[in-house]
């Protein structure tokens, strides 16, 4: 039994990416309980407010008074073990509802706090998986890619659930989605598509086993927050 949370931020309902979260969240259903946030069926206020910043999260989180938008996904988030995230690749990033998302949502003093991230992190024993769309080809977000390796346009995604402790499970990644195939081109993708439907099943039923990222762990790092000379450089956002 796991407890799986299916985050999903797409505006068509009746597109690819509705159709993976919804296949992730039936391959879900056979192994636990699941919840949905499917954010613009929500439509989900991604903007952060002026009362809400660092400081009033944390105070918020004291008197449990986050708005409750956020305090449905706080207890949502709190009850998941598995995350599993749906989205496209939007200007090399995530669509801004979900970035929103993470600003609003992970909040200081009820999901992280000083003394509580990084190794210490209060979502430890979690575990986040990305998958994603790209209109670009495998290779051109692959290494050398002309639109950016796709490990590091989800780096601070990843790393913002790292910093609360979450494990980051290696993302699923759908290549060329876009509208623009015609004839062999467009029947291989949605052969391609389909192939994925299918085989969300399998990726949750399995990931467990399925390779986690790696990261500095706290001890790299010296007092003043800098990787220790001696230490592995894993990523180059932290080098
Ligand atoms: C605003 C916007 C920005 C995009 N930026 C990128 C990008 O940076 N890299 C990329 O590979 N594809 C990009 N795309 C293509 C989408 O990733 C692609 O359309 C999506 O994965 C396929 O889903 P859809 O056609 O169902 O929206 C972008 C699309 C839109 C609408």
């Amino acid at each position: 039994m796991s407890n799986h949370l299916i985050v999903s931020a797409h505006p068509n309902p009746e597109g690819f990416i509705a159709s993976w979260a919804r296949a992730s969240a039936e391959a879900a259903a056979r192994l636990g309980p699941v919840a949905r946030s499917d954010l613009y069926a929500m439509q989900f206020d991604p903007v952060e407010r002026a009362a809400n910043p660092l400081k009033a999260q944390e105070d918020a989180s004291a008197r449990n008074g986050w708005a409750a938008d956020v305090a449905g996904e706080v207890a949502k988030i709190r009850a998941a073990e598995v995350i599993v995230f749906h989205f496209p690749i939007w200007w090399f990033g995530a669509p801004a509802i979900l970035k929103g998302w993470f600003d609003r949502c992970l909040v200081h003093g009820g999901l992280h706090d000083v003394e509580n991230r990084f190794d210490r992190g209060l979502c430890r024993g979690k575990t986040a998986l990305f998958c994603v769309s790209t209109g670009a080809t495998e290779s051109e977000v692959g290494p050398g890619g002309k639109e950016g390796r796709l490990d590091l346009l989800l780096w601070p995604l990843a790393y913002a659930l790292r910093y609360c402790g979450f494990d980051i499970a290696d993302p699923v990644a759908v290549h060329g989605v876009h509208g623009y195939h015609e004839g062999a081109e467009k029947a291989a993708l949605e052969a391609r598509l389909g192939q994925a439907l299918t085989d969300q099943d399998q990726i949750l039923e399995t990931l467990a086993a399925r390779p986690r990222w790696r990261f500095n762990s706290d001890d790299d790092f010296d007092g003043a927050g800098r990787l220790r000379p001696e230490a592995e450089r894993i990523w180059p956002f932290i080098d």
